[in-house]
């Protein structure tokens, strides 16, 4: 297993390119099943659940290029409609195969995801939208089975926000009969992307980006191609790091509308955020961090995939600042690893409640998911000396290069293997 060394206390300075979004790239790699045909996908980037999503895709008959960010797909239209165990075990996100294959294919057999590091995370409200448009699903042996001949267009009302249920269930609805009314649906920059993508496809689709979404089906869709979004998770992490370690970054390629609750509590923390254009940010940090409360929530509130980055900055502030997580019940995980460097954190149910300290150390710590593993990273590069993060195959899941990125803006990062 590989880990991070990484020297604390070195102000970031310089210019970085953000990459394509992967949580924009997941679903509109699935959604390639939908029709034959050649696909020219751009701005891909390069990442462990990447490389998942397209042995997933090669399983059911799409076989793919990927070289330089860009993929071109073919889709053969097999008879095939697995997402096995093996593969879906290492990334929930292939639950996005769902929809398309049943839509597809009128079969899936897609791996119940199991539990997760930050919470139960169940699927219950994909299976009970493709049930209301016709189809029929069984639970056993840890599979989903879905069959229909024709999925039928139908209301649905999502008790909770989900994003890759609404990517789902927006893929299966282009390619059924009839009209689905989508009410309570994820309105994420990256459902945006995929509608755009499906709209390229031939699907009919409005309302994406607010709650109401209403999709046409089609009887046929075509192949496409397109250039992935950016990933504003990505160029908030960034924003982080240079808040909490100090320094003058420029973010390039940045999705800069998609970040307005990012940018506005990072300048409540005392980041000085200069908008250059819709994709470039001048990011100056020079003065005492500000404690500042936040709480996660959906689009377009502040999201919860940048919560420990934000948590990170926190740690050093003049203040006490409660981040309250409202989207998983255990994410968490960072705090005791967090404590290990000299935190002052007190966990109370969906609240942390951050002291901010003067200095902490370094120390070994472990990265337990993805986002933590960024937040863990962060916490070292405001250390007074050195930490080691171990098990940043969380990282490599969905960051490109990015102790790559950092050295060049001036971090000590030093990526070994374990037994080192
Ligand atoms: C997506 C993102 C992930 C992000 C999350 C919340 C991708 C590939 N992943 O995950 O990075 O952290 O949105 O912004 O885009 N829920 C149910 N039943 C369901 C589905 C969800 O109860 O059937 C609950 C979840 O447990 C959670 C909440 O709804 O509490 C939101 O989850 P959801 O938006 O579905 O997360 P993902 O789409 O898995």
């Amino acid at each position: 297993m590989e880990k991070l060394i990484i020297k604390g206390a070195s102000k970031l300075n310089g210019e970085v390119v953000i990459s394509g979004a992967k949580n924009s790239s997941l679903p509109i790699l699935a959604a390639t099943i939908l029709a034959e045909g050649t696909y020219h996908i751009g701005n891909i980037p390069a990442l462990r659940d990447i490389n998942t999503m397209f042995k997933l895709l090669e399983n059911v008959g799409v076989s793919s290029e990927f070289k330089n960010n860009s993929a071109v797909i073919n889709n053969k239209n097999t008879d095939s409609f697995e997402a096995p165990y093996e593969l879906v075990k290492t990334m929930r996100a292939s639950i996005v195969m769902l929809g398309p294959l049943v839509a597809k294919k009128g079969k899936a057999k897609v791996s119940l995801p199991g539990g997760c590091a930050i919470g139960e995370r169940p699927v219950d409200l994909h299976i009970a939208a493709l049930e209301k448009m016709g189809a029929k699903i069984e639970v056993k042996d840890g599979y989903i089975f879905a069959e229909c001949e024709k999925l039928q267009g139908t209301e649905i009302v999502f008790d909770k926000v989900t994003v890759t249920g609404t990517e789902n269930i927006m893929m299966a609805a282009s390619l059924s009969s009839g009209t689905t009314i989508l009410k309570n649906a994820a309105q994420e920059p990256e459902v945006q992307d995929l509608a755009a993508f499906l709209r390229k496809m031939g699907a009919d689709i409005e309302g994406d980006g607010t709650n109401t979404i209403i999709i046409k089906g089609k009887e046929k869709l075509h192949s496409a191609d397109h250039s992935i979004m950016p990933d504003r998770i990505e160029a908030g992490t960034f924003l982080c790091a240079v808040a909490g370690v100090g320094g003058d970054i420029i973010l390039k390629k940045c999705p800069v509308k998609s970040m307005d609750a990012i940018i506005e509590k990072l300048r409540l923390a005392g980041l000085q955020v200069n908008i250059i254009d819709d994709e470039t940010i001048h990011a100056k940090m020079d003065g005492e961090i500000k404690a500042v409360d936040v709480k996660t929530a959906p689009y377009p509130a502040f999201p919860t995939d940048m919560q420990a980055q934000f948590m990170a900055v926190m740690l050093k502030s003049n203040g006490v600042s409660v981040i309250n997580e409202s989207i998983f019940e255990n994410r968490f995980m960072h705090v005791p690893e967090l404590k290990r460097m000299g935190a002052d954190i007190t966990l109370n149910d969906s609240n942390a409640v951050v002291k901010g300290v003067h200095s902490f150390s370094g120390a070994h710590v472990m990265a337990s998911d993805l986002r933590a593993s960024a937040g863990l990273v962060i916490a070292a590069l405001m250390a007074d000396n050195e930490s080691t993060v171990h098990r940043i195959y969380h990282l490599d899941r969905g960051y490109e290069g990015f102790e790559v990125k950092l050295n060049k803006l001036g971090a000590n990062i030093v990526r070994a293997s374990d037994n080192e």
